[in-house]
């Protein structure tokens, strides 16, 4: 389809226009990006980093000198300049926040990292933070950050690479045509077997062995004890953040109550057992996050929204989508889509796969060659793309720091309600009322 159609399509001519570029202002000048973190995921954006003519990386900093070293090979590999190394302590990320000029910071550090490295870049006069996903632990720390990005007047924006999956969004592109209807409910998640990742023998990133904590390596060391010590939807934004761009969340509505139920906690000690057998230390440990925990939301148009957790069982990945409006829907889990007086017979499923290619975004009909071969198919590519493009063009990110707040606030809130048997508990409105007059920016033309 080409671009105008599109705009045309979807109705949001207006709002689309306020984020074309100005090609007269575009500056030419390299974005000098950097990166706390170099980890597994940081190594993935600083692979994207390097392949781009408009971005030079003059600094990372990490703690691990292995994760380090990795990240240096990626580099001498591209041929690119090697940036400031900045290593040492669990601080040193400060040394380089004074001595550098950075106009993009990414940070891809353990969840608890996130709040006072994206309040510390925010204060040294960083105007673009690309946050790997949760903003933060508790609920204040999510107001903490907003507060903070509102008062330096700077943009954060969550890496929800999820949200720029090809069939995510070219069904994004077909509830813009009005083809599902008007929708009614909305289902996701993150259900993902995460046994091998939340435990390793120190050396692999994936499995061998059942350590964790200061004996396992990458992801293991940090975040299996946000398994042992709570209870909730650990990992929201890879189901929420397509919902919310499919039903304008901070944009005409928002997310208005919340709850949460978890099933008992077998996965883990079992996965412990199996691998390492009875006796291992790791057999005694308690896990408090529930195998399965399942969240309603309900929003002020009218829609509901179930979410899953499910990280600790055999499975295979689904993010499990459900878009359901009042002509149709579409499931990821069946690869189907129905849509009422045009699917080819009632009451049964078309295979998806036509109705995704017909509807492709046009950002990845663009891009889809530039995509190729970047993380998770493709899709790490276009969020990078995104951040840079708007830092580059100086205009705000097209997923703010307000979408941030309320997509990854779901995990202490569903720990609320988990802890209060269950209770219904109230969103918070981070926009402060500006949700009712802000419009849809994300992903409105092929540009970015
Ligand atoms: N969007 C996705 O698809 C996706 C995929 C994987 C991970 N993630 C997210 O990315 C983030 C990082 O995950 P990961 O898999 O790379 O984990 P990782 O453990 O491989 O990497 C984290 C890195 O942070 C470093 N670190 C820890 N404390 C630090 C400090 N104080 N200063 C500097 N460096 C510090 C660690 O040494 C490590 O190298 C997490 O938020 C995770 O949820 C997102």
């Amino acid at each position: 389809m080409k671009r105008k159609d599109f705009i045309r399509n979807t109705g949001l001519a207006t709002a689309s226009l306020a984020v074309l570029p100005s090609f007269a202002s575009r500056a030419e000048t390299k974005v000098k990006a950097a990166i706390i973190g170099t980890g597994l995921r940081g190594q993935s954006h600083l692979d994207l980093l390097l392949r781009r003519d408009d971005v030079e990386v003059t600094a990372v900093c990490d703690v691990d000198s292995r994760m380090l070293t990795m990240a240096k090979e990626l580099i001498t590999k591209s041929g690119k300049k090697m940036p400031q190394v900045y290593t040492g302590d669990n601080y040193s990320w400060k040394k380089m926040l004074e001595r550098e000029r950075i106009d993009a910071m990414i940070i891809a550090t353990p969840w608890e990292w996130h709040k006072p490295m994206i309040i510390g870049s925010l204060e040294m006069g960083i105007k673009y933070i690309g946050t790997e996903v949760m903003l933060g632990i508790t609920l204040q720390d999510h107001w903490d950050v907003v507060k903070a990005a509102e008062r330096y007047n700077a943009h954060v924006m969550m890496l929800e690479n999820v949200c720029y999956r090809r069939d995510v969004m070219a069904v994004l592109n077909m509830v813009r045509q009005g083809l599902f209807g008007e929708l009614i409910h909305l289902q996701g998640g993150y259900q993902h077997d995460l046994r091998e990742v939340k435990f390793n023998d120190g050396v692999n990133s994936y499995g061998h062995g059942v350590e964790y904590g200061e004996k396992a390596f990458s992801e293991a060391r940090w975040r299996t004890e946000h398994s042992v010590h709570r209870n909730g939807d650990l990992y929201p934004t890879h189901g929420i953040g397509p919902i919310a761009h499919y039903i304008h969340i901070n944009r005409g509505n928002r997310f208005l109550t919340l709850n949460s139920f978890s099933s008992k906690a077998r996965g883990l000690h079992n996965h412990i057992v199996k691998q390492g057998g009875k006796d291992h230390p790791n057999a005694k440990v308690n896990f408090k996050l529930g195998d399965v925990v399942t969240t309603h939301i309900n929003c002020a148009n009218g829609e509901t929204i179930l979410l899953q957790h499910d990280t600790n069982l055999p499975r295979p990945y689904s993010l499990g989508f459900r878009v359901q409006g009042t002509e149709g829907l579409w499931m990821d889990v069946n690869k189907g889509i129905y849509i009422e007086g045009k699917s080819a017979k009632a009451h049964q499923w078309d295979e998806a796969k036509a109705w995704l290619d017909k509807y492709d975004h046009p950002l990845w009909a663009r891009w889809s060659k530039e995509a190729q071969g970047s993380g998770h198919g493709g899709m790490d590519f276009y969020v990078i793309h995104s951040f840079i493009e708007s830092a580059k063009r100086k205009l705000p990110t097209q997923m703010d720091v307000y979408d941030a707040a309320a997509w990854s606030a779901i995990t202490p809130l569903s720990e609320q309600s988990i802890e209060l048997g269950n209770e219904t508990v109230e969103f918070p409105d981070f926009t402060g009322g500006q949700w009712m007059y802000r419009k849809p920016v994300f992903a409105l033309n092929d540009e970015y």
